[in-house]
């Protein structure tokens, strides 16, 4: 009962209540622990600046609104059905992706997996150098800004790529990994070599566990 005695909690509680319940998911890690293959800087710009923007439009455009309490899966299927929400689309779906892209890297992560996510792989895709074939090309071909994923769509493991700010779950499937193929996303440490930030991330960035439990879920 001591928490009965800080000055100021039941203001932050009440604060806290009546925002929208849409809000920046941590870093899973700092901002400097994927380097060399992702720079501190990239983080600063990329997380601190381009996620937050697309977190703070969500918030403002679903204010006052039949979205303003929905949880932000509900906000991006509500609104991707919908020609005329595009904006509130956009920004929310956005800022799922990006969410789902932090989690998707680890330090000491990439190369090939092991375990029920490495068996899966092998057996949806003939071997993990084929899953590395179609994703490279996925994330390569994706002409202008968008997303390579590799996700589950019921039946199988599949690689696929989404233009902009669409995401999986507007297809039915289920995502298990990927990476933002904007150009915010790698200009600053690779400018135009988008195939070396895609070899970085095969090889050294890919949180198989994350996967692997986006395959359990
Ligand atoms: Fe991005």
């Amino acid at each position: 009962m001591a928490f009965l005695d800080i000055p100021g909690r039941w203001s932050a509680s009440h604060a806290a209540a009546a925002d929208p319940p849409i809000g920046p998911a941590s870093l899973p890690y700092a901002k400097d622990a994927l380097e060399p293959y992702i720079s501190a800087r990239t983080f600063e710009f990329h997380y601190g600046k381009h996620y937050q923007a697309y977190i703070d439009n969500t918030r403002k455009l679903i204010s006052g609104t039949e979205y303003a309490d929905l949880p932000l899966k509900e906000i991006i299927q509500k609104s991707g059905a919908n020609p005329n929400q595009m904006a509130i689309f956009n920004n929310a779906a956005q800022s799922f992706n990006h969410e789902f892209f932090w989690k998707s890297m680890i330090s000491g992560g990439g190369g090939a997996p092991t375990g029920r996510i490495g068996q899966a792989i092998d057996k949806s895709f003939g071997s993990h150098a084929q899953f590395e074939k179609e994703f490279t090309e996925a994330a390569l071909t994706q002409f202008g800004s968008g997303w390579a994923w590799l996700i589950h769509d019921g039946a199988v493991l599949k690689v696929v790529k989404t233009a902009n700010a669409d995401t999986p779950m507007m297809h039915g499937w289920t995502p298990l990994l990927t990476l933002d193929v904007w150009e915010h996303a790698y200009y600053l440490d690779y400018q135009n070599r988008r195939g070396d930030y895609i070899r970085a991330y095969l090889d050294h960035l890919i949180n198989w566990r994350f996967a692997e439990s986006n395959l359990a879920g």
